[in-house]
């Protein structure tokens, strides 16, 4: 049985348990990051690469493509991963965001598939520099220690997300029921309420309880309760990172009256305890400082475009 955990997400073996992490992997030929990235069943959550600079090749079965400068490519949570330096360049230089997305985000995410479910997206010039930008800003301030950075990488990710459905081609995407909205920002505004009456959620927009049940969670991808459920894992993982409050008093906040359930339930979406989770952030915030420097970020890349 393999235990080893890696710190790093440029090597193999990280366990990628979080939110949202983002990089730059620097690739070139017969360097350290020189071997193909190989997951073949994918990851949880969704990985969006943009080549900076050089080529890349992204394999599956016997096809495959390249992407260039300026190409972005969506991998899906399981899609298999096999990608890595195109045969004959010196070097390929990407920026890449990991990320589980918020339960609003699945009209954003249907991009134009180009092999299987792996998704293609080339900007036309007079939105490339803006989305590229845009981009790496995410980049990095997801790799930020401050207070509410996670947050921040994932409101700009859902503007990024937004600017390319409005700039593509694809945009099949669909756009979500009026409702559905009232339904979630009413979910939201009772959070920290224990009872959850499906009766109150069908008179807020005036459907019955099938109805709305049936249209949530066609839009959705998961049911009412479900989404509820993903919104308190959420204001709980953001009120141990941020607060001191203890767990009962964060359980009570995000609608769990009772903190055995509460950890419960965290555990087995998360993989962690309340107290691990909030212990296992501090710890990456401190290992985060003491990699900063070692971050292969934006010094090296006026390096790299000269060379
Ligand atoms: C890094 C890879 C990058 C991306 C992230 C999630 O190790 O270099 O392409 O897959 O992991």
């Amino acid at each position: 049985m393999n235990t080893f955990q890696q710190n790093d997400p440029l090597l193999p073996g990280y366990s990628f348990n979080v939110h949202l992490v983002s990089g730059l992997t620097p690739i070139e030929k017969a360097g350290k990051f020189d071997f193909f990235i190989d997951r073949p069943k994918g990851l949880n959550g969704y990985i969006i690469n943009l080549t900076y600079a050089g080529q890349g090749t992204i394999y599956r079965n016997q096809e495959f493509f390249n992407c260039h400068p300026g190409d972005f490519v969506l991998f899906p949570p399981k899609e298999p991963h096999l990608y890595g330096r195109k045969d004959d360049e010196n070097n390929w230089f990407h920026f890449w965001i990991y990320f589980r997305p918020r339960s609003t985000w699945k009209y954003l995410l249907t991009w134009e598939n180009r092999l299987e479910n792996t998704g293609f997206y080339r900007p036309s010039i007079k939105v490339k520099e803006e989305l590229e930008q845009l981009f790496i800003k995410i980049v990095e301030v997801g790799q930020s220690t401050i207070i509410y950075s996670e947050n921040l990488a994932m409101s700009m990710l859902e503007q990024f997300l937004i600017r390319r459905a409005q700039e593509s081609s694809d945009t099949f995407a669909l756009s979500i029921d009026n409702r559905v909205l009232q339904v979630c920002n009413y979910l939201i505004d009772t959070l920290d309420q224990n009872k959850f009456l499906l009766d109150n959620v069908a008179d807020k927009v005036c459907l019955s309880t099938s109805r709305i049940a049936h249209i949530f969670k066609d839009q959705m991808g998961m049911s009412i309760g479900e989404w509820q459920q993903e919104q308190r894992i959420s204001r709980a993982k953001i009120l141990l990172q941020t607060t001191q409050m203890n767990i009962a008093e964060i359980g009570l906040c995000c609608g769990f009256e009772d903190q055995l359930y509460f950890s419960r339930i965290f555990k087995k979406r998360i993989g962690l305890s309340p107290q691990k989770y909030r212990y296992s952030t501090q710890e990456q915030n401190k290992r985060k400082i003491e990699n900063i420097n070692s971050l292969y970020l934006f010094d090296k890349k006026s390096h790299f475009i000269e060379s």
